[in-house]
């Protein structure tokens, strides 16, 4: 079938992107799903951090590509084989597919599947299928498996999640990462129990998903750490007990201050060197930093060794909120449903294809928090 999609055909390109145009609106053919493939309609699609890492050419991919990773859509087709699902099921799509085979799926860590790692790599899906291509026959790459800046997805089964019909998909749509992301960090990756305190360094889409559910899992104090003072005041609003504005050299001995030597679990989520110093600087003796952040591939965070040692601190990585989708995302949307984890707030507006670069160009000011792509109009 034919279809319009947003085809990033040059990674680096200078700001404004609304000038340089990285993603070109071209239709595109896309193949039907293959066995364990699903053809999805996309209704949503949030504009997420890591893409516009990608559009700076931060993580380089295979070009060109399809990008965006977080959405939800409605079932259109299955590929043969595909049990669970049927056309006219709404479902939120996941940027990790899992194989259930490896020795990853296995221990009960799809997030971190090892046969998705490598189908990102190829630019395929997991099937090793290439199922989009220019009208001139040209394949283009798939992101993640899903590539959702576009009117339709071929993806696996294994990267779908079938939610109900009433929930709306725009909203839905920012389940696939950013709550996942910042909301797993907190209530999977940290395990934060009712009473504990937690910082939060970087509260764009992801981290101000990880402060709503560290305020629905009961902390008794979140401390709130972004560089724009706009940010702070929304998550003062929404449940921060205490800000710091990062950027300046006193940001790390303010809170250290306020917290009597640290803060025993520091999210950060941000995705830069700068502010995984700080969330690293700001937690105390014994506790742990957590980064969610994806900064260049090719950064390196350093760190007192002795210290870490005889401190005990831990380091850890959280991705995709260490989830195992299939169980998390129920419960992630029961809260949601409880206004416990209002996600529709983090709406900042929609955008259709044909504004999908400018969209970048806020993102990257640093001025919305999720922006939403309607495909489809
Ligand atoms: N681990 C994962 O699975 C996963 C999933 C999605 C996104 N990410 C990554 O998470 C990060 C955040 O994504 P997002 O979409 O929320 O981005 P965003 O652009 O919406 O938010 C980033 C926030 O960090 C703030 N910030 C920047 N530098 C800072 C510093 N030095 N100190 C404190 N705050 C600072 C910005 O002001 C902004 O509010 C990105 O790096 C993204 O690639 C990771
Ligand atoms: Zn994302
Ligand atoms: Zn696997």
């Amino acid at each position: 079938m034919r279809m319009k999609a947003a085809v990033l055909h040059a990674q680096g390109l200078p700001r404004p992107y609304a000038e340089t145009q990285p993603m070109q609106i071209e239709e595109v053919e896309l193949d039907p799903p293959g066995p364990g493939e699903v053809l999805i309609e996309i209704a949503a699609a949030g504009l997420c951090h890591s893409d516009l890492s990608t559009v700076e050419n931060q993580r380089p991919r295979p070009l060109p590509i399809i990008i965006g990773h977080e959405g939800a859509g409605i079932v259109r087709a299955l590929g043969e084989g595909v049990t669970g699902l049927k056309p006219g099921d709404h479902v939120v799509a996941l940027f990790v597919t899992s194989c259930g085979e490896c020795r990853y799926c296995v221990r009960g860590r799809p997030n971190i599947c090892a046969s998705s790692f490598d189908a990102r790599a190829k630019g395929t899906l997991m099937s090793g299928a290439k199922r989009l291509k220019r009208l001139n026959g040209e394949p283009i790459n798939h992101n993640s498996g899903l590539s959702l800046f576009a009117q339709f997805a071929v993806v696996m089964r294994d990267s779908l999640v079938k939610i109900d019909p009433d929930i709306p998909l725009e909203d839905a749509a920012i389940f696939g990462c950013a709550v996942m992301t910042g909301a797993g960090a907190v209530l999977n990756t940290a395990r934060l129990r009712p009473g504990e305190e937690i910082a939060i360094v970087g509260l764009g889409g992801v981290g101000m998903n990880a402060l709503m559910a560290a305020v629905a899992a009961g902390a008794s104090r979140i401390i709130a750490v972004d560089t724009s003072t706009q940010k702070l005041e929304l998550a003062k609003e929404w449940g921060a007990t205490d800000t710091f504005l990062a950027g300046n050299a006193d940001c790390a001995a303010a809170v250290r201050d306020a917290t009597a030597g640290g803060v025993d679990t520091v999210i950060e989520t941000a995705g830069s060197i700068p502010a995984l110093e700080l969330a690293y600087a700001i937690t105390a003796r014994g506790g742990s930093t957590i980064s969610a952040g994806l900064p260049n591939v090719a950064s390196k965070f350093s760190y007192l060794h002795a210290a870490l040692v005889s401190e005990e601190r831990s380091i850890r990585g959280s991705y995709m909120g260490s989830c195992v989708p299939q169980r998390d995302l129920p419960m992630l949307l029961s809260l949601y449903r409880r206004g416990k984890l209002p996600v529709d707030r983090l709406k900042s507006g929609f955008v259709s294809l044909d504004e999908i670069n400018l969209g970048f160009d806020r993102l990257s000011d640093g001025t919305v928090l999720r922006q939403i792509l309607r495909p489809n109009g």
